[in-house]
This record gives C-alpha cells, structure tokens and sequence, in this order.
C-alpha cells in the first residue's frame, strides 16, 4: 500500500534571539524537530553572522525585527501565522518582552509562548543582587503573560552543562579548568545540569503537548545531578591528571555579586544561590504548575556529563591551550 503524504501543517515557531548563546541551541533543535522555522533579528545583515547563516543554511527562514516594535512584531506574526513563540532574548532585554507580549495578545491566535527563562524557577529562587533584580524582571514578565491569558509554558533548565565558573555567562562555550578547579565552599552543594542541545531538544517537545500549557518545566536529570567535586573528579579522568583545588567562600562571591559588574556579578549571584543555598534542589516538584521533563518523556535519554566532558577533550585536543 502505498503510504498518503500527511497533509498536517507542521507548527510555524517564532525564535527571538537565535544569535545568542541559548537561543541558537533552541533555533537548531526546532529545526531537526522538523518544525517550520522562523528566526527574528535585529540586524538588517544578519546572514553576516554565522550563527544565522548557518540556520539559514539549515532551513530557517530569517526575519527582521525587534520585540521593541508592537506593529513590525503584529505584523510578522500574522503574516507568517505564527503558532508558537519563543523567547531567548538576554538579560538586558527581558522586559522589552512586556511589549511582546501585548503584541502576542492582539495578535489573538498564538497557541504557546515560551518567554526568556531558561534558568532557574525566578518565583522559588531568590538570589542576592544583581542577580534579584533580572529574576524580578522575568517576575513580571511571567505576571502579564498569565494576566494576559496567552498558554505558556517556562523552561527551568537550570545550569547549562559546562564547568559551572563564577564569573562567565556563557560557560558551555570555554575548557573546564588546566590549571586549578574554583571549589564553591566546601564543594557538596548538587545541581543539575543539562547539554544546550538537550535544553532545545526537550524544549520543542513542550511546545505541543497539552501537558505542559501553563506549567513551569522543570530540568531534574538525575544521571548529571552532580556537586562541584564530583565534577572535578570527572574532568580530572578525562584529561588524565590532578589540579589544585582553591576554595571559593560565600563571602568571596557574596564579595564579587556586590562589585555590581555587569554580567558578571550577576552569574557570581547565581553561583552564589545555587552552590550555597541549594537553589535548585531545596524545593520538590510537586506543586499543581510544575511538570518534571523525565516524567513526561521517561524514555527519552539526557547527554550525560561525561558525554559532555569527552566533546571538550576533543575540543582540547584539536586546539591545544599553552600549558596544558
Ligand atoms: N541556564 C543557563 O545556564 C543559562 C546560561 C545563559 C543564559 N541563560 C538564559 O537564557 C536566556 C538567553 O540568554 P543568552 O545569554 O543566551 O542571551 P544572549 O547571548 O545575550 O543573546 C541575546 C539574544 O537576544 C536578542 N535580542 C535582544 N534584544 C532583542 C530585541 N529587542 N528584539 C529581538 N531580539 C533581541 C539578540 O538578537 P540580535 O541578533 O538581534 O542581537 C540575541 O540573539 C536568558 O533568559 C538567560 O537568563 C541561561
């Protein structure tokens, strides 16, 4: 027999902020879900960046525009008949998604959308400055979503899986440590950590499924909930040698969040909240909004952080660092 061509419309998802850290791992796994790809950037020669072009390449149809637009953001929606939006926009511009937002609601017929979080629970988690005051802004932000009546849902993916440095916002993107490992107090605080492109993979999984409208998803891998030691010890293995272990106190990062050097006080913030107070793990996701991403796809696997740790080598490998 042979087989009728499904004739379903395949989702049309807006990604805001492909060009960045987060959001090209987002742009890349709604391409591979087969999704039709639409990507919005500022930037009038966006294909310049290869970021985008390789999207583009990849089948993304690239978009101009800026969230800060109501009209130019109504428009593309409509024209395109956008189903689903996501936004990946980064710390500066969090609440220029309140504008987004109003535009998503005139627009009227947006099915899901994934406003900037990818992080923590901001309504559990309660850093120490500067790192409060970007919660408060996504805060708000989930405020007028809800108030809105626009079905959401909000990705908690907690860390992005990497060696967690105090002072780098996108640590996925450098080596662990050659020289000496920065242990947070005295290194037993777990967290959770989870692949970029497993944040996109499980992200586009939530964007249909009914079970997750309204929900804050929550990234709780157990195979990489790990505490800075054990992560040492994994990194130690691959590279086939021991480092030094200099500790890192509460007041040196409580010392280096009130500096108030942006971005980095604010990821010293976070590293404060989740290797000292246990942000990620002092709460259990059993509230009537949390859904936990292994328990609606439990047969789906994570990379695991030695997985993540051998692409590493590899990256040493090839480009060797002086003194290693
Ligand atoms: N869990 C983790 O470990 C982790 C790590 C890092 C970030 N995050 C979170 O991920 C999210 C993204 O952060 P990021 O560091 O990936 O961001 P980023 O690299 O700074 O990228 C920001 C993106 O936002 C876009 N953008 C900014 N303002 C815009 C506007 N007005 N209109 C349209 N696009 C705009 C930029 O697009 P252009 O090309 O137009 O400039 C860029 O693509 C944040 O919520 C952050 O808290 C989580």
């Amino acid at each position: 027999m042979v087989a009728t061509p499904s004739t379903e419309r395949t989702s049309h998802v807006l990604i805001i902020g492909a060009s960045g850290f987060m959001g090209h791992f987002i742009a890349q796994a709604s391409l591979d879900s087969g999704q039709t790809t639409y990507v919005l950037t500022r930037s009038s020669s966006a294909l310049s960046s290869s970021k985008i072009k390789a999207l583009h390449d990849n089948g993304a149809i690239i978009l101009h525009g800026d969230i800060e637009k109501h009209e130019v953001m109504v428009k593309i929606m409509k024209e395109h008949e956008i189903d689903i939006v996501i936004s990946i926009v980064g710390g500066e511009a969090i609440l220029h998604q309140l504008i987004l937002v109003h535009a998503i609601k005139s627009v009227g017929t947006i099915k899901r959308f994934l406003p900037s979080e990818f992080g923590h629970d901001v309504d559990r988690a309660d850093p120490v400055e500067p790192g409060l005051s970007m919660y408060k802004e996504k805060r708000r932000v989930r405020q007028l979503v809800e108030e809105s009546g626009i079905p959401y849902t909000y990705i908690c993916c907690n860390s992005i899986a990497s060696w967690p440095y105090h002072d780098n916002i996108h640590p996925s993107d450098a080596l662990p440590p050659l020289d000496h490992f920065d242990i947070y107090g005295d290194g037993s605080i777990k967290a959770y950590f989870v692949a970029g492109s497993d944040i996109g993979k499980f992200t586009m999984k939530t964007i249909n499924d009914t079970r997750t409208v309204n929900k804050v998803v929550h990234f709780r891998p157990l195979v990489n909930h790990l505490n800075i030691n054990e992560l040492a010890c994994l990194w130690e293995k691959k590279i086939q040698r021991t480092l030094p272990r200099r500790i890192v106190s509460e007041s040196d990062l409580l010392k280096a969040a009130s500096e108030n050097i942006i971005p980095q006080s604010i990821v010293a913030a976070f590293t404060h909240d989740i290797f000292f107070r246990g942000c990620q793990t002092f709460f259990s996701v059993s509230g009537t909004k949390d859904v936990e991403i292994g328990d609606l796809y439990p047969d789906e696997c994570f990379r695991t952080m030695d997985e993540c740790f051998e692409e590493f080598l590899m990256k040493l490998k090839e480009k060797p660092v002086e003194g290693s």
